[in-house]
């Protein structure tokens, strides 16, 4: 049995892979706002500085694997928070748990992303380049041209720059080298708290209007099963992917993108 962080622990897609972590008989370190293991805010540099320490003390400084599900949706007023969370407040813990990834030898990192990377018209580059410079100012600064329509710009591109995160890191000697196997789950529209808030807000309309060409929404407890997986033994040559599990929504606007 291993030991796993996961962040996003105490709702929606983070607390049904915790739980069936737990069910499973493994150990899990649940990093949340609230009802979670190690309570943080994982938009203040400070706390993600805290949190990422207080896992691995938790933890004996080894970890088998860490599942990063901690995210702010598209809300209106909140993006600043929504860069911090959704970039920062996954690459900087991943930096700070990588030896004890590297530890176990054989760990599994799964990142939630988001079809939002390739379905959201119109995300500029530089904020994506931004953020990976790690300049969170400077992105912010390039979407104030959207104005009232920037949290979409900006929780499509901090899930954009961090999936590339994810690849370019995936396979350099500190990660896949260390036998880390760093990965990303790009859910399309599931029906967990995130996703009613945005069918309860003035976008709602659009929000509802998003094509799964399947019908209907994504289960989070089947979102579940596919981190899980990609935790197991199977995920051994999985290394830097991106895997859309969409209900079709990508598919339908880039059909040809390959
Ligand atoms: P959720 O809202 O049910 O859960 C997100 C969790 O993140 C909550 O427990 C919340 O407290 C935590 N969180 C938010 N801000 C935080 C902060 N500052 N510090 C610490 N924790 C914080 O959302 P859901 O849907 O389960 O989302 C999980 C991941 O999947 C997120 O990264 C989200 O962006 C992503 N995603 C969700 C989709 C959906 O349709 N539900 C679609 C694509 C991606």
């Amino acid at each position: 049995m291993g030991t796993y962080a996961v962040t996003g622990r105490a709702s929606g897609m983070g607390r049904a892979v915790a739980d069936q972590l737990r069910a499973a008989g493994h150990t899990v370190i649940g990093v949340d706002l609230d009802d979670a293991d190690v309570q943080a805010d994982l938009s203040v540099p400070r706390a993600r500085r805290e949190a990422a320490a207080a896992v691995l003390s938790a933890a004996g400084e080894r970890l088998d694997g860490a599942v990063l599900a901690a995210g702010l949706g598209p809300v209106r007023g909140r993006e600043r928070a929504i860069a911090q969370v959704n970039y920062f407040g996954v690459v900087d813990l991943l930096r700070e748990w990588r030896p004890a990834l590297a530890a176990a030898g054989n760990a599994k990192v799964v990142v939630f992303s988001s079809n939002s990377t390739t379905t959201t018209p119109g995300v500029p580059r530089r904020f994506v380049r931004a953020l990976l410079a790690e300049d969170a100012d400077r992105a912010l600064r390039g979407v104030r041209l959207f104005g009232k329509a920037a949290a979409p710009i900006v929780y499509g591109g901090s899930k954009l720059a961090l999936s590339r995160w994810v690849r370019r890191n995936a396979v350099l000697p500190e990660w896949s080298g260390a036998g880390i196997r760093l990965n990303a789950l790009a859910p399309g529209a599931v029906l967990t708290p995130l996703l009613e808030d945005q069918l309860a807000s003035p976008a709602a309309k659009a929000v509802a209007s998003f094509p799964v060409p399947i019908g209907g929404y994504g289960d989070p407890s089947r979102l579940a099963d596919w981190a899980v997986f990609m935790l197991s033994d199977a995920a051994d040559f999985l290394c830097g992917s991106v895997i859309f599990v969409d209900g079709g929504s990508d598919a339908y606007f880039r059909a040809d993108a390959w």
